[in-house]
């Protein structure tokens, strides 16, 4: 029997030990032996559960038996998981998480620890819930000399942007079942003002490009500012509003940027809807290559988890790929060309002759530009006279 450890029982360790019981015998079968919840650890009380022998409130129990070799850690927040991970990882206990406010920010020394220890740190649920994108990523396309990513990285916010546009549903009513369906993080601005996306963006660029980015260094931009207007315009050119996660390597460093995107009927991510993620990878042999499934809740976190307890088990010592391998330069994001989104005042005919006109009157208009850098945008708005009051990029 392998023995395991759940630190946190909240939404999502709850669901892990709600799988590893309920699909004990597929989890045999793939690791070749049971796997026991021996301990979890919760602060709470759960005198009353019908596992009660198993909560424990000292993490130096989990620590002190030799018995456990694998740790799943879904207590979110940096501390004390940040704290508890290294615990584990120095008892030479692999440890499994879903929180990508520890990995983005910690990633590196918790990686280099896992090494150093020969044990595994593993963290498929920190980034698109219960998609497979890490593992693909570390293996089936690193073959691959990779370009770009961009994707639908948090459930909460595609969840609240599909209920309010689609189905006519106020902000504070989605994401008020946002949260009642367990998907929206404790304080719901990591979820709107695009923080959770950015960690998670960070994750997936520090795995492709093999720099650590720091998330507070990311341009980051929410949803609250989208209006229903911007949303209609939209629709009118065959296009959704999407917040996305987008890296890019160029020549002179990495692009990394989190903001919301008018999304083209070209693109698969445009209709991808309520709690459902989706990540498009550019690879120089796959071309491009979308992972799609639910990015938060439950059970789906608790899959890309248990997934990662069976990696864990089968290859206990195989090297953990680090983050910060190399030093790459971040790129000012005003130096990326996209095609904008532009609500103006002003004589806007003139600076943006190239545009697509969806409105125009003696205010002002609405364009589509040609594909410019955003100094380039503002260059033009300060020759022209222009007051920009709504700026989306074009994908
Ligand atoms: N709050 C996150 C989301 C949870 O809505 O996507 C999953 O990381």
């Amino acid at each position: 029997v392998v023995n395991i450890a759940l630190i946190g029982f909240g939404v999502v360790g709850s669901g892990v030990f709600e799988m590893v019981t309920k699909n004990s015998e597929a989890l045999k079968t793939s690791c070749g032996d049971d796997i026991n919840v021996k301990y979890v650890l919760d602060i709470r009380d759960f005198s009353s559960h019908p596992s009660a022998e198993k909560f424990v409130k000292d993490i130096d129990i989990i620590l002190n038996d030799n018995e456990v070799s694998v740790v799943v850690e879904a207590m979110g927040g940096s501390h004390p998981a940040y704290e508890y991970t290294m615990a584990c990882l120095n008892a030479k206990k692999s440890v499994i998480t879903s929180n990508k406010e520890v990995v983005a920010t910690f990633g590196e020394s918790m990686l280099k620890c896992a090494n150093e220890n020969g044990v595994r740190y593993l963290y498929e649920a920190s980034v698109g819930g219960g998609i497979p994108i890490i593992r693909p990523l570390h293996k089936c396309l690193s073959g691959n000399d990779i370009t770009k990513v961009f994707g639908i990285l948090n459930g909460t916010t595609n969840y609240i942007l599909t209920q309010m546009f689609k189905n006519q549903k106020s902000y504070a009513d989605a994401l008020k079942e946002a949260q009642e369906k367990g998907y929206a993080e404790r304080d719901p601005r990591a979820d709107v003002e695009g923080i959770d996306t950015c960690r998670k963006i960070c994750i997936i660029s520090d795995i492709v490009f093999g720099a650590f980015v720091d998330p507070n260094e990311v341009h980051t931009e929410g949803i609250p500012a989208v209006t229903a207007e911007d949303v209609s315009y939209a629709e009118s050119r065959g296009c959704s509003i999407k917040l996305l996660g987008y890296t890019e390597k160029r020549d002179d460093g990495i692009v990394i940027l989190v903001a919301p995107f008018m999304v083209s009927k070209d693109f698969i991510l445009s209709n991808v809807d309520d709690v459902y993620n989706a990540v498009t990878v550019y690879g120089n042999c796959v071309q491009d290559v979308t992972f799609c499934g639910r990015g938060a809740g439950k059970l789906p976190t608790a899959s890309a988890m248990v997934g990662d307890i069976i990696e864990a088990v089968n290859h206990p010592a195989f090297p953990n790929r680090e983050f910060g391998r190399v030093n790459i330069n971040i790129c000012d994001h005003k130096t990326q060309p996209f095609s904008f989104y532009v609500k103006a005042s002003g004589n806007i005919s003139d600076a943006f002759a190239d545009s697509e006109i969806l409105c125009e009157n003696a205010q002002g208009a609405v364009v589509i530009t040609a594909p410019m850098t955003e100094h380039q945008l503002e260059e033009k708005a300060e020759k022209y006279n222009l007051k920009l009051d709504r700026v989306i990029r074009c994908l």
